[in-house]
């Protein structure tokens, strides 16, 4: 069909998005090479799975899906207020939690605002930022003689806010740098900043970390009314498909999420799952002990690879190369092995690595060694 260019009607931001590129379907791989065991370690999925309990949740509940969802998602607010401590009011749930960074943008972003975020922060937050015609605020991360190479700079971070600035966004752990903050340093940060910027942390792989170490966000809410943390169920509780995330919030901030808020949202299944999956502890101490064995064999091979990468407390690894790595990625490709470019991160020498089964990982470090023999 004949393509119309309607790039002069639309609001400024939007023209000049580059759309997110998810990771490769693993289907459309096999189909194009003829193979049926390929392997996916590009988009930090569970490689256990969903949860059981979620499953039997969502089996269960099949026979009333004619029926809309709740739409104020009351069962799985009770539960997850009763996890944090803190009343259901905090809580606004969202197709995931990049959902709820679109609504964060939409109630605080505009023109005559900024938002600040770290060089090779997670690529939402410029997606939304410009979105809103907003002005990014991008601060250099770390250098490599730093301890934390490619993580935020936090005083680097301070420092960028301006009178504009109405969000700041952290994630913690960062995608796709694996990097971390240590909780007294992100902690005081958070209490530094002035009471009308929107302190955003993004703890999508917060469950693979210990609290001591990264700190717990979550925790924090009661004391700063400018805090906004967003959680998600598509990691550690392996519902990726079923799109449910959350935020946690003081509940003015909660009550502005909810206008913008989509009525239905969060669909019925996600609602049950996510209620069943936060009673499995069982699933989330295994999804966190093959996490942390994986990181450990991953980090060895590539060790035993001669192949730098960032320390990562999350569920992948940024692997780095001494040349441009999309032709790798291709290669591995061919041996049934998808992983990340991520070069529309300005990091056009790296590959993300998702942590997989024991077999996966195997799999992909000797396809890696095989295509760099
Ligand atoms: C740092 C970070 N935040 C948020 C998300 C969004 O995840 P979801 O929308 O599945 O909750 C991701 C997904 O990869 C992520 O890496």
């Amino acid at each position: 069909m004949k393509h119309h260019d309607y790039s002069d009607l639309i609001r400024p931001g939007v023209a000049g998005l580059v759309p997110y590129t998810p990771g490769q379907p693993i289907e459309q791989l096999e189909r194009t090479l003829g193979i049926s065991d390929a392997i996916k370690l590009a988009s930090n999925e569970n490689p256990l799975g969903p949860s059981p309990k979620a499953r039997a949740a969502m089996e269960h509940h099949l026979d009333t899906l004619n029926v809309y969802p709740d739409a104020d998602g009351f069962e799985l607010k009770q539960r997850l207020a009763q996890r944090h401590g803190l009343p259901p009011e905090c809580i606004t749930l969202g197709n995931g939690s990049n959902e709820l960074l679109i609504l964060l943008a939409q109630v605080f972003l505009s023109e005559q605002t900024s938002a600040v975020f770290s060089q090779y922060g997670f690529a939402v937050y410029p997606i939304v930022t410009q979105m809103m015609g907003a002005n990014a605020l991008v601060v250099p991360a770390h250098n490599l003689d730093h301890p934390m190479a490619l993580g935020h700079d936090l005083r680097a971070m301070y420092a960028a806010i301006e009178p504009t600035t109405r969000v700041v966004f952290v994630a913690n752990p960062n995608n796709p740098t694996g990097t971390w903050l240590q909780r007294d340093r992100l902690h005081d940060f958070i209490a530094s900043l002035p009471p009308q910027v929107i302190c955003v942390v993004d703890e999508a792989y917060t469950e693979y970390c210990e609290p001591e170490e990264v700190g717990d966000a979550a925790s924090w809410v009661p004391s700063f009314p400018n805090l906004v943390v967003t959680r998600t169920f598509s990691k550690a509780y392996g519902l990726a498909g079923l799109r449910i995330g959350y935020a946690l919030s003081n509940p003015g901030v909660a009550d502005m999420l909810n206008r913008v808020r989509p009525t239905f949202n969060v669909n019925a299944l996600g609602l049950v799952a996510a209620r069943a999956a936060l009673d499995d502890d069982d699933f989330l101490i295994q999804s966190k002990n093959i996490n942390r064995a994986g990181l450990a064999q991953l980090e060895e091979g590539l060790k035993a690879l001669g192949l730098a990468y960032t320390p990562s407390r999350a569920n992948f690894v940024l692997t780095h190369f001494d040349r441009p790595a999309q032709g790798l990625a291709d290669r591995l490709a061919h041996f049934g092995v998808i992983v990340r470019p991520v070069a529309n991160y300005g990091l056009p020498n790296a590959l993300r690595i998702s942590v997989g089964t024991q077999e996966q990982n195997s799999r992909c470090l000797d396809a890696l060694g095989q295509c760099l023999a």
